[in-house]
């Protein structure tokens, strides 16, 4: 038997299983419909021998990464299109995020490798025949190293770079695709990078000094939106970014401080870049941190939908906040806020996506939103069978509300690596085997998978 038909057995067997412990006799709750049931991974995490973009040399470095575990072959997903695909399947999506790796695409600075250009495009053409959309992100996380090397998103030709990479894409890899996520979770990307300094290109700046970093990052993306949207269908196509949106809530009910610190937060992490997107000002304001203002009239209107990657919410201390903020935190700081990022230890809060979808809805009024990532680190998926109906019902309850949620992608379809920290944390649907290569589904793969047959929760 091969490996496929098992799974489908499996995960067959399973769903029954799933279905007489969890069908409820209550009304099923429909989606609207065309909503997309989507799976999301990216390049680096899956594919494997990833070896042109910055985070290839990253993970070489001794301390970069837990337990010094490098990405590797991953899930050898480079050279299992079909095993992929064969899960995709599996699981009904309508959708599959994933990403396309520009150091792949172009490796030396103005060098194309045509083969990886035919792998893309006929991977997309293999989608396409199962009746799966791409949503294709652009950027996620890796950079090639010759643009690494010249400067990232502060160099002044990174956006017509990635321009003319996104145009590319459109015209050579994906002239059918709709949707695009320009850039993964800009803000993670760029604090990580120059503020934390736990990800390429591992700098410890001064807060302010970041700034120039989001403004380089939101030129790209305008030029990535003109070039996606150019050209014969540019009009159909969607261009957004994955946003990593949080929860900020006071760590401590009565105290002032505390609530007044989660709503800075809130503003400068959660609504910062996406509100540049709108007017072409980024503004980050965290009183005694950071105040900056920049014009960026390029970004103006270059936001389509709304992309929330949504976790969890985050417990505010005004104390340790404001410490970290002004480049003084304490070792306990330092330990508190090493612990938290520990995606086993994110917080389990569903009512907090529904919150998120309707503050998009108000601020941007009414414009389409989609849940680009979501899901939970769980090897043994005891919690995330409550975690996605919980995460899928708060996305009901905002669609009821009038929220234009157009589709819902869970983080992710099997284990992968996952940056820092290594190939530990498992955010699978599907397990991987990392000896075999093998992927299983894990009983939350029925679940996803039947209700994406049937567009409802019951
Ligand atoms: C998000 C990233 C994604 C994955 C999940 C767990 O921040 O976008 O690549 O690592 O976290």
């Amino acid at each position: 038997m091969n490996s496929s038909v098992r799974n489908l057995l499996m995960l067959s067997a399973v769903g029954t299983l799933s279905i007489g412990l969890s069908a409820s006799s209550e009304e099923p709750k429909k989606f609207p419909q065309g909503f997309d049931w989507c799976v999301a991974t990216a390049g680096h995490q899956i594919e494997g021998d990833d070896t042109n973009g910055d985070w290839w040399d990253w993970e070489q470095v001794p301390g970069n990464i837990e337990r010094g575990e490098r990405s590797g072959k991953a899930c050898d997903s480079y050279h299992r299109t079909e095993r992929d695909l064969s899960v995709l399947e599996q699981l009904h999506t309508t959708a599959y995020r994933f990403s396309i790796e520009w150091s792949r695409i172009e490796p030396e600075q103005g060098t194309l490798d045509e083969e990886a250009i035919e792998h893309y495009r006929s991977f997309i053409e293999q989608l396409g025949r199962r009746g799966i959309r791409p949503i294709i992100t652009l950027q996620h996380f890796v950079m090639p190293r010759w643009l690494r090397k010249l400067g990232g998103w502060e160099w002044s030709g990174t956006p017509g770079a990635f321009g003319k990479f996104a145009r590319l894409v459109r015209e050579r890899i994906a002239p059918q695709a709709r949707d695009f996520v320009t850039v993964n979770e800009p803000m993670v990307n760029v604090l990580g990078g120059y503020y934390l300094g736990n990800v390429p290109p591992g700098e410890k700046r001064a807060m302010k000094d970041v700034a120039p970093v989001l403004v380089g990052l939101l030129r790209a993306h305008a030029a990535a939106y003109r070039a996606l949207h150019s050209g014969e269908g540019g009009d159909q196509v969607r261009v957004g970014m994955a946003h990593h949106l949080r929860v900020f809530s006071a760590e401590r009910a009565l105290n002032p401080l505390d609530h007044l610190v989660a709503h800075w937060m809130d503003g400068a992490w959660n609504w910062a870049l996406p509100d540049a997107l709108e007017t072409g000002v980024l503004k980050v304001s965290i009183p005694g941190v950071i105040h900056e203002v920049r014009e960026v009239p390029e970004a103006k209107g270059t936001q389509d939908y709304v992309g929330i990657n949504y976790y969890t919410r985050e417990k505010v201390n005004a104390g340790v906040m404001i410490r970290a903020g002004t480049g003084h935190p304490t070792a306990a700081d330092s330990e508190r806020v090493a612990r938290m990022y520990l995606p086993a230890n994110w917080e389990v809060y569903p009512q907090g996506l529904e919150e998120l979808l309707l503050a998009a809805h108000k601020r941007y009024n009414g414009k389409p939103t989609l849940i680009t990532e979501n899901g939970v680190d769980d090897a043994k998926d005891v919690k995330r069978p409550d975690y996605l109906r919980g995460h899928l019902e708060a996305v009901h309850r905002a669609i009821e509300k009038g929220v234009d949620v157009r589709g819902y992608c869970h983080w992710s379809m099997a284990d992968n690596f996952e940056w820092i920290h290594g190939f530990t944390p498992r955010f699978g649907l599907f397990e991987t085997d990392y000896n075999t290569y093998e992927l299983k589904p894990r009983a939350s793969a029925a679940l996803f998978s039947r209700f994406a047959t049937e567009n409802a929760l019951r």
